[in-house]
């Protein structure tokens, strides 16, 4: 099928370059030239594990392009929405990329060309879009095929869905998903078919579901840090209960990204718009956002009188260049507001994460330059080259041997063993 997909961010790239693999063509619009430029030379724009190669052969077996001429859209079966969709002052969705997008598409295409929005919108946008083209002479069908791609494991995750989530209003529109994940369905993967309102319900719950999940183990890593219990192997025993579920278990610095924040925000503001609001969603994000200033204080402490902390990790997790909402950047700040001199390393992200431009920071090209003369070295993202990391040589540039690692890719053992002190969250 030929299908036209609008946003070439995380969401589109991801979905445009891997629909080629299923032998759908493609067109990617963007109204960034330069962006559109790159990804017609094959440079993926975007950090993402394998999808640099899976872009390069959708180029080269002529699968794939990219334009910022909406008109070319025209010989599309489907269009897909896939801008972002920020956050309004209040929390809520701001859906104006959405609807942008969608009345520039239905200006350029027949009117039963399918518009599926794969955006994170709030339930209802797409009757609402859908009413919205409709006053404007715009006949489209609109339906919902929410996306459930994390970041640094996309293209792991387009390949092995746990489920597809299509939502419409008609069975035409139903059929034309189908088609377009004809060979998901053949392998089996579930695919849950619900109008349009609940399929954009379902992504929301899912992000919130299992921010509601962090937020509470790593309160619980709070408690085992006051009564002398540890959380790897509560997660651990906990997990194994296959109701609760083992992944998602891990207590760090607090969740972030584009999607986590974002999400359970508009949530939150939907459901007290509905007279329904969340007290376990309200609780979740506020025990996130608290999380940030407890790890500022737990470093400052364990960094004593010293001034200079080393920061290992920007990324808001690991796989990924993305520093939006990063635990990381969050700590950081409140660091500087304590008037801390911070250096910091990343193996890929430090290019976004210069974007900040913070006062007394410094961004170190490897691991040892970074802890030269620190007082303390703080892990913020799950990097693997950080749990290789050789502690004694590290000790032997520092100031003082101090070790807060966050994340838990550390062995406790071999780093007390080169002279650190070291500390942790939950034990
Ligand atoms: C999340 C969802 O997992 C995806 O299913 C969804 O498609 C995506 O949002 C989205 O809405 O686009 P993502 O934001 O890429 O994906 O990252 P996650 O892997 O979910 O991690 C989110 C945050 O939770 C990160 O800060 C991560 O470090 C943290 N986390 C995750 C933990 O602290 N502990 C864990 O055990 C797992």
């Amino acid at each position: 099928m030929k299908i036209g997909i609008i946003g070439t961010g995380y969401v589109g790239l991801v979905s445009g370059v891997m629909f080629t693999t299923e032998s759908h063509d493609v067109l990617c619009i963007d109204s960034d030239v330069a962006k559109i430029e790159k990804l017609r030379e094959g440079q993926c724009i975007i950090y993402e594990d394998e999808l640099d190669t899976y872009l390069k052969s959708a180029i080269s077996d002529g699968r794939i392009n990219f334009s910022d001429n909406y008109s070319h859209l025209k010989f599309c079966e489907a269009i897909f929405i896939c801008v972002g969709t920020p956050s309004n002052a209040d929390g809520s969705a701001n859906l104006s990329f959405v609807y942008e997008a969608a009345e520039n598409a239905a200006r350029n295409i027949d009117e039963n060309v399918l518009i599926v929005i794969k955006s994170t919108v709030p339930p209802g946008t797409c009757n609402e879009l859908s009413t919205y083209l409709n006053n404007k002479g715009y006949k489209h069908k609109v339906a919902s095929n929410p996306e459930f791609l994390r970041e640094g494991s996309a293209v792991f995750d387009y390949n092995n869905p746990d489920r597809i989530v299509i939502g419409a209003s008609d069975e035409s529109s139903f059929e034309i998903l189908e088609r377009i994940y004809e060979n998901k369905i053949r392998k089996n993967i579930p695919i849950v078919k619900a109008e349009t309102t609940t399929s954009e319900l379902i992504k929301y719950t899912s992000n919130s579901f299992l921010a509601i999940k962090l937020s509470f183990i790593n309160e619980m890593a709070n408690l085992c840090e006051k009564i002398g219990a540890d959380i790897s192997k509560l997660s651990e025993g906990v997990g194994l209960d296959k109701r609760i579920g083992s992944l998602f278990l891990k207590a760090g610095p607090g969740y972030g990204g584009s999607c986590f924040p974002k999400d359970t925000s508009a949530l939150s503001v939907l459901a007290r718009q509905k007279d329904c609001a969340s007290q376990i969603l309200d609780a979740a994000i506020e025990s996130n956002l608290s999380r940030f200033a407890l790890m500022s204080d737990k470093i400052i402490e364990a960094t004593s009188e010293g001034k200079n902390i080393s920061i290992l990790g920007v990324a808001f997790k690991a796989g990924t260049d993305d520093v939006r909402e990063s635990p990381s950047v969050e700590i950081i700040k409140l660091l500087i507001d304590s008037g801390y001199n911070i250096s910091v390393y990343d193996p890929v992200a430090l290019e976004n994460f210069m974007q900040y431009n913070f006062r007394n920071v410094t961004c170190a090209s490897s691991i040892i330059d970074c802890c030269r003369g620190a007082d303390s070295v703080v892990i913020l993202t799950e990097w693997e080259e950080f749990s290789e990391v050789d502690w004694a040589k590290i000790g032997e540039v520092m100031n003082r041997k101090v070790l807060i690692d966050f994340r838990k890719v550390t062995d406790e053992q071999l780093v007390v063993k080169a002279g650190f002190k070291y500390y942790t969250v939950g034990k």
